[in-house]
């Protein structure tokens, strides 16, 4: 852990400011407006139907307009939304990006018999694999940091994290922005750790939300 821990710290430094000017002239009702082809998978309210599709309602917009464009240009890789964000301006893809933000993300829960590993991993990482804990960059209650390019995992379908988690390990997620980050990390996790940390993001949030 101690050879590893100024790596993750040096990440965590670097991690530019990355506010986008365009987003604050993006207007959520023009993002609805083009949101109707999207909610055949990502749900009429921003949150999916099926676990591989991720939900969006309240994922920061700076994230999903950065993603987009990674999307776009080809170089987050996947063949569905290529197609989708091709035709895609900068401006629709603002709008839709504050659209979604906007939203209510639904409620999940973790099985209990996952929560403790969950945990652990999520709150104090894996010392001796050298794991960083993900709370440092994704927030005691999964929220992330909006400005630091961390995304909101909070109540993200299990099956879309674990996906996005082998897709980081498998460096098939990779190449652009700061997924750089998230494939050091990744390449430590077992399939097992993997599960335990996606069913745990899954049913975590700040104690006011999961009381109401
Ligand atoms: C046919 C199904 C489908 C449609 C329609 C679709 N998406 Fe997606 N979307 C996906 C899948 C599958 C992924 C995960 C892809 C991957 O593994 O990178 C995804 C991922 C995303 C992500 C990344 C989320 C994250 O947490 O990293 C964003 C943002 C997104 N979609 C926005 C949109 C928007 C906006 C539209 C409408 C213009 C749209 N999608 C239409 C299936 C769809
Ligand atoms: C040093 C900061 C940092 C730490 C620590 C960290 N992450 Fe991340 N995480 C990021 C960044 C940055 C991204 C966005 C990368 C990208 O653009 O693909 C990300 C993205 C993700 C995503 C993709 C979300 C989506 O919507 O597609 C998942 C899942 C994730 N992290 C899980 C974890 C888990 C689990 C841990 C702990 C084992 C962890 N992260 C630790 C910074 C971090």
């Amino acid at each position: 852990m101690i050879a590893k821990m100024p790596i993750a710290l040096a990440l965590l430094l670097l991690a530019a400011t990355t506010a986008h000017a365009q987003l604050e002239n993006a207007d959520p009702m023009r993002g609805q407006g083009s949101a109707a082809v999207c909610a055949a998978c990502h749900g009429q309210d921003g949150n999916s139907i099926v676990g591989e599709y991720p939900n969006l309602a309240g994922q920061h917009a700076d994230y999903i307009f950065e993603h987009l464009q990674y999307y776009k240009s080809g170089e987050r890789q996947n063949a569905i939304m290529l197609g989708q964000a091709a035709n895609l301006d900068e401006q629709t893809m603002a709008d839709l990006a504050v659209y979604y933000e906007s939203l209510e993300a639904e409620i999940g829960e973790t099985p209990e018999e996952l929560a403790a590993t969950g945990r652990s991993i999520y709150m104090g990482g894996i010392a001796e694999k050298g794991v960083p804990a993900c709370v440092s960059c994704h927030g005691p209650a999964g929220m992330g940091i909006p400005s630091s390019g961390y995304p909101r995992l909070s109540g993200q379908k299990v099956q879309y994290t674990m996906d996005q988690l082998m897709l980081y390990r498998s460096g098939e997620r990779s190449g652009y922005g700061q997924a750089a980050v998230m494939n050091e990390i990744a390449t430590e996790l077992t399939d097992d750790e993997i599960q335990a940390l996606a069913s745990y993001v899954r049913g975590l949030y700040a104690p006011d939300v999961a009381a109401e």
